[in-house]
């Protein structure tokens, strides 16, 4: 049509591989690495756990991602569009993937607004003595009888912040905006992360939190849910299937070595992760020293328990336990932040592309859609109880589904991986051979499809 291809016309570009590279690493680097990785791996066999995940990332994480930069960046649009372009029935496809990453918008900014809370409160140790009643209750208001209609919860003020700082990130654009936000942003973070990490492992106690992390358990390599959760997070780490990768890869210019890149982002992603796991153990087994006790018998190690509820108590315990909360909930700030721009990017360049709506009308309507959503949800108490459930059916079961169609619907039904692999192939440096072809093709769908099956079954039963 006249306005899908006015818009690839005037297209935006990342001004460099540079500039691809970061962006593509700050949506992926984000509260997955920081606060769901160090507790997935624990739960799931410890230092035994590096075995499936690095199997997951090879053989399904790093060739789904070849699999988006190849979608986006051949057929040049954002997920609906682009699956458009190579057939028009697959546009469907496309606005599945948006409808889930909407979905997690949603709520990833409200974690992030959390964050930004704390880092205010990290200054005086607001939170007090009793983390876990500041948290649900002085903070979030859970189970207060009702939300009075005269006062502003706690949460609203950070959550209208990060909205807004979301808007403007979009109306300045690709360019401008989020290649710009990267550029600072990923320094930034590496600098400060490298310093909480440090940090921690010089904490005392650090040496018996590494042991509780690291300590293989081999038995859960023969659990299949062991498997299941590799697959999930490198999935959600690397922000894949979500249509995201291929709205990113539709902004870089024409001769750009996708593969190579896609190396570096996935590397960088990962040693993000295994940092993330050595420096939130390091902690925990301080914490544990100061309890006379041991890392196992910690409780509360995972999810927003982990960062909300059990770090406070843990920083307030330490010397000079302000900086290091401010580290780590800088950290959460920085990382969230540069992944929901990305969600929030492929949510309006696919509106803009549908409706030929102007790249800043379209970034207004999206974002104020998605603040309003969020600020009703997550000024009420009950969406906290949400909150699993909606992470369970989009994280694990939407996601996967999302990866299954694509490789199924792309290769098999519409013959498209010859193509692709010839596309990434012109300009790449680190060359694809049919092996690529097989391990989306084959491996992935069957190993997905019975990963798919196996959650599916656990979740209804
Ligand atoms: N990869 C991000 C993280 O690990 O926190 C989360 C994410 C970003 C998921 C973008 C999905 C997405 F489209």
């Amino acid at each position: 049509t006249s306005t899908s291809s006015r818009a690839s016309r005037q297209r935006e570009t990342w001004t460099s591989s540079t500039g691809f590279i970061l962006a593509a690493i700050g949506s992926a680097v984000g509260l997955g690495n920081i606060w769901r990785f160090p507790g997935v791996a624990y739960e799931n066999g410890g230092g035994a756990f590096l075995i499936p995940y690095l199997v997951a990332l090879l053989t399904a994480g790093i060739p789904i991602l070849f699999l988006d930069y190849a979608i986006g960046h051949r057929y040049r649009a954002a997920a609906p569009l682009a699956l458009r372009r190579i057939a028009r029935p697959a546009e469907t496809l496309g606005w599945f993937q948006i409808c889930l990453s909407f979905v997690i918008a949603v709520y990833y900014a409200a974690v992030i607004a959390w964050s930004l809370s704390y880092f205010v409160f990290s200054f005086d140790l607001r939170w007090g003595d009793n983390t876990a009643a500041f948290f649900t209750g002085e903070y979030l208001q859970v189970g207060a009888p009702e939300i009075s209609s005269t006062v502003v919860p706690a949460v609203a003020i950070p959550l209208v912040l990060v909205w807004v700082a979301v808007l403007v990130v979009l109306v300045l654009g690709v360019t401008r905006g989020v290649q710009r936000v990267n550029v600072v942003f990923i320094p930034l973070l590496t600098v400060t992360f490298a310093a909480l990490v440090v940090r921690a492992l010089t904490l005392p106690g650090a040496s018996d939190g590494l042991n509780a992390f690291f300590t293989p358990n081999w038995s859960a390599l023969t659990d299949p849910a062991v498997w299941i959760a590799a697959y999930s997070q490198i999935f959600f780490s690397l922000s894949i299937a979500f249509g995201i990768m291929i709205t990113y890869a539709s902004y870089q210019r024409r001769k750009a070595n996708m593969t190579s890149s896609g190396l570096v982002v996935a590397f960088a992603n990962s040693s993000f992760e295994i940092l993330a796991g050595i420096g939130v153990f390091a902690t925990l087994g301080f914490m544990a020293q100061q309890a006379s006790t041991t890392v196992d018998q910690l409780e509360g190690l995972t999810g927003p328990t982990l960062s909300f509820i059990t770090f406070p108590a843990v920083i307030s315990q330490m010397p000079g336990g302000n900086v290091f909360g401010m580290l780590f909930f800088g950290c959460l700030v920085l990382g969230g932040f540069t992944s929901i721009i990305s969600i929030l990017l492929g949510v309006a360049a696919s509106v803009q592309e549908k409706f030929g709506l102007g790249q800043k009308a379209a970034a207004v309507t999206v974002s104020v859609i998605c603040a309003a959503l969020s600020l009703a949800l997550f000024s009420t108490t009950s969406a906290l109880l949400a909150l699993d459930t909606v992470d369970q059916w989009a994280n694990n079961i939407g996601i996967v589904f999302s990866a299954i169609v694509m490789a199924v619907l792309v290769i098999w039904v519409l013959r498209k991986g010859p193509t692709l692999l010839a596309h990434l192939n012109t300009v790449s440096t680190f060359r694809l051979g049919w092996w690529w072809i097989g391990l989306v093709a084959v491996l992935a769908p069957l190993y997905l499809g019975y990963m798919l099956y196996e959650r599916v079954r656990t979740l209804i039963v």
